[in-house]
């Protein structure tokens, strides 16, 4: 397999794009299992999928939506991916809160970190010693082809069987906690949308460049991951 690539004209245009793919994607889950279980990223360029998403009439039933990766800050902080997420979104639809299931971000990383993956074990139920599967993964990637809080170098790169971990990444001097490469490898359906000039590079070195999933951690999954993406972050494809 290789990458499946969407290319749009624009951020908006990507953005719903990816929107429509995660809507038809929740659709067939729900059809097989009665439920989806989904979880998003944070960041700008996730946030006009959000905004998206709010606009447009869909039945949300049996859907759970979880997060990808989170800033280790309080939910009302202006850097909380949770309150972009809630602002953008879930606000908007009056989401079951029982179906929310957020990042503890005021708490120490690490024990947020372990409420989190066990609440992903609890809501999913993954065989024993099994990882839980994910119906949807919805990844953004940085510049420097970050992907959830998996950052180049990051020695949890490696890690095939943990759910979540706290992480401290230095060039933001910021705690986060992220979902772990075992689970975002293990999903049904992964999907990137990565939008703008400042991820030319990184896209290239991704999807055309050789494959080092440290150096490029967005790598991960690539052959199975649909990327939804402008003309300025394709510009070198
Ligand atoms: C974060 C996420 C990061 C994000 C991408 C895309 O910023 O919290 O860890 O992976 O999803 O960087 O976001 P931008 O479009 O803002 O770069």
């Amino acid at each position: 397999m290789s990458p499946k690539v969407s290319l749009l004209e624009n951020p908006s245009a990507a953005a719903a794009a990816c929107g429509e793919r995660l809507f038809a994607l929740v659709v067939d889950a729900r059809r097989a299992r009665g439920t989806a279980f989904i979880a998003v990223s944070g960041g700008s360029t996730p946030r006009l999928m959000f905004e998206w998403l709010a606009r447009q009439s869909f039945d949300w039933k049996g859907v759970h939506i979880f997060q990808v990766d989170a800033r280790c800050v309080p939910p009302g902080h202006e850097r909380s991916n949770f309150r972009m997420l809630r602002e953008a979104l879930l606000d908007t639809l009056q989401f079951p809160a029982e179906q929310i299931h957020r990042v503890e971000g005021e708490a120490e990383p690490v024990l947020a970190a372990n409420r989190y993956a066990a609440e992903i074990r609890q809501v999913l139920e993954p065989g024993l010693g099994e990882l839980p599967i994910f119906d949807v993964i919805h990844r953004g990637m940085g510049s420097d082809a970050h992907t959830a809080s998996l950052f180049p170098g990051e020695p949890l790169l490696a890690d095939r069987t943990g759910v979540a971990a706290a992480v401290w990444v230095e060039k933001l001097r910021e705690h986060r906690v992220t979902l772990l490469p075992g689970v975002l490898l293990a999903a049904r359906h992964s999907l990137c949308l990565a939008c703008g000039a400042d991820k030319t590079d990184a896209l290239w070195e991704v999807l055309r460049g050789e494959r080092d999933e440290i150096r490029f951690p967005a790598q991960l999954g690539v052959d199975r991951t649909e990327w939804f993406v402008d003309r300025d972050a394709a510009a070198r494809l």
